[in-house]
């Protein structure tokens, strides 16, 4: 409990020594909102909501743990979808979690925990009906995965977020952004690591970037909409967990490779803003710190990445802690021979099968895709 209230309500902002940072654009008003909720134990809108979060590629390269977007193909199928329903039978201000489905993997839902508190939705959909001060009414959640388990396409996250999402709307939609993403956030540390990389976009949409966690500050990039960037998602037939993924991490880093990796997430965040592909693609092929630590442990990580910089992509990296890889281009037009590639070089190189997704930047972020009316 006491971290949780921790994390929801940085109530004690420790002293700068140096310039403090400028406030959050609505922390004082997630403050006010969070407690306001929290007094008022709100009444609920709907008798059951559905909603549905995107994938997310997390760290962009340089990004370590601050920058993220959302990803999404037309059909909705990169995603996790979550029904959250009043439910008499429960306790009042309990989650129970009544189904998961994982319609085109069908053996992932078994290896997914009902228990709510070990389950990124169920941890989330708490999080959610605490920050919302519910008192009075229990929630039962159904899960429908689209997104594979430990594939760097921010799966956990996905669901955390799509939790929060439709429980905050079973209760009038009160919680504030920042409330929205520390629950989500919630979930991500118990079950993937203290990152706000894949929970934030997954809920914002978008390009996020984190700017700091103490006091907790997000900075949404907003893109011009005549950036046509695609993103080619190549996901390998391995598993790479994130809690594996960054044990691997160098504890350490060289002054030098601080300096070259800050410029280049400086130009990621201007590529974003000006809508400039070319030096997104470039700035995210270049992280001179995480990947190259990383990239041993995905059989054929580094023939990956060139074989889609011979076809043609603006850059390449691995989304997340991986293993999916992602390489950026201009327009879908390149999109088929880029996978093609890619998918090729995980094969001779890397021994593993693989599939490819080509997506669109989602700027959407979690949302309500419908809801039933109250009896
Ligand atoms: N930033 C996190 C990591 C993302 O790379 O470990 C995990 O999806």
């Amino acid at each position: 409990v006491s971290s949780h209230r921790a994390l929801l309500l940085p109530l004690r902002p420790r002293p700068q020594a140096d310039a403090p940072l400028p406030p959050r654009l609505d922390q004082a008003q997630t403050l006010r909102r969070a407690a306001a909720s929290a007094a008022s134990d709100p009444a609920p809108a709907f008798r059951s909501v559905t909603a549905f979060a995107p994938a997310t590629v997390a760290n962009l390269g340089p990004g370590f743990d601050f920058l993220g977007c959302a990803v999404a193909d037309a059909s909705l199928s990169l995603g996790d979808t979550v029904t959250a329903t009043l439910d008499p039978s429960l306790p009042a201000g309990a989650v129970a979690i009544s189904c998961i489905t994982s319609p085109s993997r069908p053996r992932l839902a078994d290896r997914l925990s009902r228990d709510p508190l070990r389950n990124c939705a169920g941890i989330a959909a708490v999080a959610a009906l605490r920050a919302l001060g519910v008192r009075s009414h229990g929630v039962s959640l159904s899960l429908t995965k689209g997104l594979p388990l430990g594939s760097g396409l921010g799966s956990s996250a996905a669901s955390a977020a799509a939790a929060a999402k439709a429980v905050d709307a079973l209760f009038g939609s009160l919680l504030p952004r920042d409330g929205l993403v520390l629950a989500g956030l919630e979930s991500e540390k118990a079950v993937s690591g203290f990152h706000a990389d894949n929970i934030a976009p997954a809920i914002l949409g978008g390009f996020v970037m984190v700017r700091s966690y103490d006091p907790f500050c997000l900075v949404s990039l907003p893109c011009p909409p005549a950036l046509r960037l695609c993103f080619v998602l190549v996901t390998p037939d391995f598993e790479a967990p994130t809690s594996k993924m960054r044990a691997a991490l160098p504890k350490n880093i060289a002054m030098g490779h601080h300096v070259r990796n800050s410029s280049q997430a400086a130009a990621l965040v201007a590529g974003v803003l000006q809508g400039d592909a070319a030096l997104i693609g470039s700035a995210m092929s270049s992280d001179f710190i995480v990947e190259p630590t990383r990239a041993p442990l995905i059989p054929g990580m580094a023939a990956v990445k060139a074989a889609a910089l011979e076809a043609g992509a603006l850059g390449c990296t691995i989304s997340g802690a991986g293993p999916t890889a992602v390489a950026v281009i201009e327009g879908e037009e390149k999109g088929e021979e880029v996978a093609r590639r890619m998918i090729d070089a995980f094969l001779s190189v890397g021994k593993l099968k693989a599939t490819a997704t080509v997506a669109q930047l989602d700027r959407a972020g979690a949302r309500v895709i419908s809801t039933s009316n109250l009896e």
